[in-house]
């Protein structure tokens, strides 16, 4: 696979932690806390897109169109615009309508993918569908037919989700890390009294990546990558609310 072109994430830094990019077609997930830049992440790797004419769709379970619409204008990314010249598509819904969309193969989904040479997905975010059901294996299998279904639509896909504290030392509900491909964390810490945003490659399969925790910064473009952060020890096993921060040393 090392002689695929990798799909590029379009965030300054983060190609390189992936060994090049993502892997097409593979699914990728982005987990993290409230406001550590989910959705802006999501934005950028469809603004990257449409940088190279690989049409994008970011579908939203949760903010209303004006809301995102405002989000991404403070970026510089006109969503309006782009959605009028066909180069980024936006579809605010449910997860049971996506759900059962995806499902079917000649849905209107599944025709808007083909009509509209859709190479790149977004999904903000698919922890509403922890709500679809209280059973774990239930909860997992939705998550391999979400999956499942947008790998046969030849796209790569980006996945969003929340972190619950206590993703990382239990048993997530659903397993969510075991069905994608590659599983990026967002955090925040704090580190020397100040608090820092931090991401690390957990997973990624078919590819080397970068081990390290690196800072990142969201700007007035949107997120870049910063150093590695050296010499500290036990920076994954804290905190995250965005009005309590713990101190992970
Ligand atoms: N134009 C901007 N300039 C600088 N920082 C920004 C800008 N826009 C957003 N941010 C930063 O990004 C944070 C939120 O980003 P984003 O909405 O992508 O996070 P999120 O993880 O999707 O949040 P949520 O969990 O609430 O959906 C803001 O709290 C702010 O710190
Ligand atoms: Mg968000």
């Amino acid at each position: 696979m090392s002689d695929n072109p990798r799909v590029t994430s379009g965030i300054p830094g983060l190609d390189e932690m992936l060994g090049g990019g993502f892997v097409p077609r593979s699914a990728a997930l982005v987990r993290g806390a409230p406001g550590t830049g989910k959705t802006t992440f999501g934005l950028q790797y469809l603004i990257e897109g449409v940088q190279r004419s690989e049409p994008g769709l970011f579908v939203s379970f949760e903010e209303f169109p004006q809301s995102l619409y405002r989000d991404a204008a403070s970026l510089g990314w006109d969503l309006p615009a782009l959605e009028a010249q066909g180069k980024l598509h936006l579809l605010f819904t449910s997860p049971q309508v996506l759900l059962h969309s995806l499902a079917a193969p000649e849905s209107s989904i599944a025709q808007r993918f083909q009509a509209q040479g859709i190479q790149r997905v977004v999904i903000d975010s698919l922890t509403h569908f922890t709500q679809h059901t209280p059973d774990p294996q239930e909860l997992r299998a939705i998550y391999n037919q979400v999956v499942n279904a947008l790998r046969r639509e030849d796209v790569t896909a980006l996945y969003l989700a929340e972190e619950m504290r206590s993703d990382y030392t239990s048993e997530e509900r659903g397993r969510l890390s075991f069905v994608v491909d590659c599983l990026i964390m967002l955090r925040y810490l704090e580190i020397d009294s100040t608090i820092q945003r931090a991401m690390t490659i957990l997973k990624m399969r078919s590819s080397r990546h970068d081990t390290a925790i690196h800072s990142y910064a969201i700007g007035p473009n949107g997120i870049t990558i910063g150093k590695p952060l050296e010499g500290k020890s036990g920076l994954l096993s804290g905190l995250v609310k965005r009005s309590m921060i713990s101190t992970v040393e």
